[in-house]
């Protein structure tokens, strides 16, 4: 006799949406039901999927929908909150990223999902890419030889959401650093297998947010006064134990090529260097290799084929189908808690002016 398929929710339907196409296409799953405190928004999706369900209240939802397994994709400040109270209902919790706005948050979280016994996974789909988990594989296979530099990016050139709480301090906990960081911080230390984290160094601005320039989806000019007080744009750099270090660069906005969004992940190993260009979200020629073969410098042009569900539909099934198998998850809370950890020590740089030391 087969298994019940594992009864899920969804609380927020902004990006909450891509998680519903993860649990729809599971065969190990059944959405059963959703949460938005946007009723429209809420009715939409519902008659779409078929949902009968539908809740504006995630706590009056964990009392009544019998779930199994749920998906947090609230504004950020609002994550530990649902997260502890469906980890308490007895709920395995797939969190949006940043897992968190601070760290004792994040701490909290992980410690509430110990006690409960229940699995809290963290939503970073970059790792999810047919071309990220090729790299990842040929970093595990040893082909780059000792890794010991990371240069990450992510650049946009007027890429401010200008929807939801994005530009808001108190709800985000941050700007573009927090928005965008905390996806290449973890593909790069997932690539390297998480290297400890010794000191962080930072700077982080804010120059066009405050001014209302440079919103996305909008002319680059001004376009009003919005409430905007987090960073728009930052610069790190840490030291990695074992010698290595890593640099990182993020832009909600800049001047830069026109429409410009896109992120860089470049790793430079003693053997080979490889980098992952992805522009505009594309699966399109996004890696470049670089090593040396009987004594010639040689460029290595992936064709990478996806093949089936990539990103957060691919992320969501494969956590449903892990906790089925009784197998752990491939994000954990842990590496949300580190993501958290990380920005807090990035954010903490830029006011002291100084290196902060990681204990
Ligand atoms: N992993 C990714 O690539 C990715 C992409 C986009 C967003 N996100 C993350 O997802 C989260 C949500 O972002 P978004 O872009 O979907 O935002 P959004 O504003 O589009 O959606 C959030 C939804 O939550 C609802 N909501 C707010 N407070 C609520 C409450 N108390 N109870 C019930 N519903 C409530 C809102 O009505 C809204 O529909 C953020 O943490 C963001 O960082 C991640």
């Amino acid at each position: 006799m087969s298994r019940p398929k594992l009864r899920a929710g969804i609380i927020g339907l902004g990006v909450g949406k891509a998680h519903a196409r993860g649990y729809r296409g599971s065969e190990d799953a059944e959405l059963v039901a959703v949460c938005d405190m946007n009723a429209q928004r809420l009715n939409e999706s519902a008659d779409e999927w078929g949902v009968e369900a539908r809740f504006t209240d995630y706590d009056e939802m964990f009392r009544k929908a019998k779930l199994d397994i749920v998906s947090v994709c609230l504004p950020n400040a609002l994550h530990a909150e649902a997260t502890i109270a469906g980890l308490k209902s007895g709920v395995h919790v797939i969190c949006e990223k940043p897992m968190a706005v601070t760290v004792d948050e994040a701490a909290t979280m992980v410690e509430t999902a110990r006690r409960a016994q229940r699995h809290l996974m963290v939503s970073y789909n970059y790792r999810y890419r047919a071309d990220a988990q090729w790299i990842n594989r040929v970093v595990q296979s040893g082909r780059l030889g000792k890794i010991y530099h990371a240069h990450i990016a992510w650049h946009r050139e007027t890429g401010i959401p200008g929807w939801g709480v994005f530009g808001s301090k108190k709800l985000s906990g941050g700007g573009a650093l927090i928005d965008l960081g905390v996806h290449i911080l973890d593909l790069a230390l997932w690539m390297m297998n998480f290297p400890q984290v010794l000191t962080v160094s930072a700077q982080t601005r804010s120059l066009f947010g405050p001014e209302g320039r440079k919103t996305w989806g909008r002319r680059p000019g001004r376009i009003g006064q919005d409430e905007f007080n987090v960073d728009d744009g930052g610069t790190a750099f840490m030291r990695l134990a074992g010698g290595a270090s890593l640099a990182m660069e993020v832009t909600w906005a800049e001047h830069t090529q026109p429409k410009e969004d896109s992120f860089r992940i470049e790793l430079q190993g003693t053997e080979g260097t490889a980098i992952l260009h992805v522009r505009h979200y594309s699966s399109e020629d996004t890696i470049r290799l670089y090593t040396e073969i009987e004594g010639e410098a040689v460029t290595v042009i992936p064709v990478i084929r996806p093949e089936g569900a990539q990103g957060h539909e691919a992320l969501v099934k494969d956590l449903v189908a892990r906790i089925r198998q009784g197998l752990e998850p491939s994000t954990t809370g842990q590496q949300g808690l580190l993501g958290v950890t990380l920005l807090d020590a990035i954010y903490r740089s830029s006011e002291q002016g100084a290196e902060v030391r990681l204990g």
